[in-house]
């Protein structure tokens, strides 16, 4: 939700920018801008509406520099417009800044203390340069001075990279709640909201904690405590190739993220499960886990999705009570909790703020907690007690599927590992190796078969303005998953439904020819479920099946391999992310940036 990206100290400044921001584009497309100087006296501001290519399009030859930001914007405050965009600067051209996060103190501010500036923009980051300004000028204060007084006043979110057109070679950085990164490079350093934005750059990054206030010139990065007390931190290494960011002959992001998810399965196979096929989870782990007496599941959207599936693998193997809750709702519900309550994080950038919200509470709290991302050394990851990483390489497109099923397959390794230390026969019989090979395996049968898929999009899917996905149990977890695939990158306006549910009022909106589409993969269930779609035919729908190969009729649609019941999500999902992805494709839509999206959604 928003991208950021600074350099100094390279006369390469423009380029190294604008490859950083297309490589942070999943953050925002809604407008991007950049400034550069060149130490010489020149500077450059240019900034357009819509997406990275726009902004190039936009950069004459003439635009030149060795210290820069650059910016790419999720519009919170204000609409898409060049004003809006950033960098934002003040009304001398003195200040520019880019920000991540919102700022909910700014109308405050602007009243208090700038009643008098005439304001080219509706923004939020106006106000902070602004004042930065006000405070320079007035306060007869360095840039460093004025920022760190203008930090003081602010309440919100954000993350800053400012430059100062009378200190030209310096950026000055600051973050809360918002992630960003400084990139150590020889003779140089950049900064980053990410690090694939500057792996061509460097691999060595130095994470930031909220409240630090840092100086970033070519040769030099000085770290400063609240209270401007140095400090000395180390760089760690991102083992990440900067290729693994690339599309290579994919013609979307998402299709290769859902073509790689059997990689995906063997490699968490292999990180997590020893040669004998038992798990190799941190003791102390399970230990702090043996200890609670319920777990919560915390998450927003996908992630939340493979929470609920999450909960069925932690009760069913572990025997432990468990419950899921939606981020967002969870932070403000005062929910009473258990004695001994254990929190299990999970999300794929380990940044998304509704999840950072529970997480500083459960930690003012004292609970422990796991966080189960795909970004090594995000804040969730820093800020939760524990960390495992889901290894499923960067996910780019905006609708999530690799991290999805990453999440499902780890949380079901955790479950057994859980499950095997509490003595659970359920857990020991449970042969997690062999199924997740066997996902490897069934999930490549369904992805050679994608023209079908394709095919009953084309039919049934890319005309109608509605769709259901319905289901029972945890078929109707995966129903919810399915449905926000279609909506969110082709606008089918598409519900997960319990299956049974339906007839107690949604059943309503079913006419000629509304597509629903039934999960069935639990033995226990799956006559309910046929039912329930008969019903709707009935009443006129076009109804579609993914059914489990055991349960399999002659008339259904698509037959996915069979899996332990618990583990059919891992498939069942697969088919709905490629008939989401063919529906939105030959809508000729932007299957990876759908709109008013952004990937990391670091704002509440
Ligand atoms: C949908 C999608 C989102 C994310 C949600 C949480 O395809 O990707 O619903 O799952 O924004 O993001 P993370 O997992 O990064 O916390």
């Amino acid at each position: 939700m928003c991208g950021i990206v600074g350099v100094t100290g390279n006369d390469n400044a423009v380029k190294i920018l604008v490859n950083g921001l297309q490589k942070l584009e999943y953050r925002g497309y809604d407008s991007a801008g950049i400034y550069v100087n060149d130490q010489h006296g020149n500077d450059y501001l240019v900034k357009e509406k819509g997406r990275i290519a726009d902004l190039e399009a936009k950069i004459t030859p003439a635009v030149h520099g060795s210290t820069g930001i650059g910016h790419t914007r999720w519009a919170t405050h204000g609409v898409v417009s060049v004003d809006n965009a950033h960098p934002q600067f003040s009304q001398d051209d003195r200040f520019y800044l880019v920000h991540n996060g919102v700022i909910e103190n700014y109308q405050d501010l602007k009243s208090q203390y700038l009643s008098d500036v005439p304001f080219k923009s509706q923004t939020d980051t106006e106000v902070v340069v602004q004042l930065i300004d006000k405070f320079a000028v007035e306060d007869n204060l360095n840039a460093h001075d004025a920022f760190i007084k203008v930090l003081s006043l602010l309440e919100g979110s954000y993350s800053f990279l400012m430059m100062d057109r009378e200190k030209p070679d310096t950026l000055y950085v600051a973050k809360n709640k918002s992630p960003l990164l400084i990139g150590v490079c020889d003779g140089y350093n950049v900064v980053c909201s990410d690090a694939i934005a500057m792996l061509n750059e460097t691999h060595e990054f130095l994470e930031l904690m909220d409240g630090e206030v840092v100086t970033v010139t070519p040769m030099h990065v000085q770290i400063e405590d609240q209270n401007g007390k140095s400090i000395e931190r180390n760089p760690f290494h991102v083992d990440m190739d900067a290729s693994e960011t690339d599309k290579g002959t994919y013609p979307f992001y998402m299709l290769k993220e859902i073509d790689e998810q059997p990689n995906v399965m063997r490699q968490l196979a292999s990180v997590y499960l020893a040669e004998n096929g038992n798990p190799v989870i941190d003791p102390e782990l399970l230990e702090a886990m043996q200890a609670a007496d319920r777990i919560y599941i915390v998450g927003a959207g996908t992630s939340y999705h493979a929470g609920l599936v999450g909960a069925r693998l932690l009760e069913n193997l572990a025997h432990v009570p468990t419950e899921v809750h939606v981020s967002s709702e969870f932070a403000y519900e005062n929910p009473i909790l258990s004695d001994n309550p254990f929190f299990i994080f999970l999300s794929q950038s380990g940044e998304t703020a509704d999840s950072r919200e529970v997480l500083v509470n459960v930690n003012n709290s004292g609970y422990p907690s796991l966080t189960i991302t795909n970004v090594q050394n995000s804040t969730l990851s820093r800020e939760a007690t524990y960390t495992l990483l889901l290894h499923a390489g960067p996910e780019i497109a905006v609708a999530s599927t690799k991290a999805y099923t990453a999440q499902i397959a780890l949380e079901a390794i955790l479950a057994k590992a859980l499950g095997e230390v509490e003595g659970q026969i359920v857990a020991q019989n449970f042969d997690i190796r062999q199924q997740l090979g066997l996902v490897a395996t069934g999930m490549q049968a369904i992805i050679d078969e994608k023209q079908e898929l394709e095919k009953l999009s084309n039919d049934y899917l890319m005309d109608t303005a509605r769709a259901f996905y319905i289901g029972r149990g945890i078929d109707y977890t995966v129903s919810l998953e399915a449905a926000l695939k279609l909506k969110e990158i082709s606008y089918v306006q598409a519900e997960g439904f319990a299956s049974g549910e339906l007839k107690h009022g949604t059943i309503a909106l079913i006419e000629d020819g509304t597509p629903v589409i039934g999960i069935i993969t639990q033995e226990k269930t799956a006559g309910l479920t046929r039912s329930n779609l008969v019903e709707t035919k009935s009443r006129g729908a076009h109804i579609m099946t993914i059914v489990r190969q055991g349960l399999a009729q002659p008339d259904d649609t698509i037959v996915i391999p069979d899996v332990e019941e618990l583990l059919t999500p891992l498939l069942s999902v697969v088919p709905a992310q490629l008939l989401a992805y063919y529906t939105s494709l030959n809508k000729g839509l932007d299957v990876d940036k759908p709109r008013n999206l952004a990937k990391s959604v670091t704002v509440e």
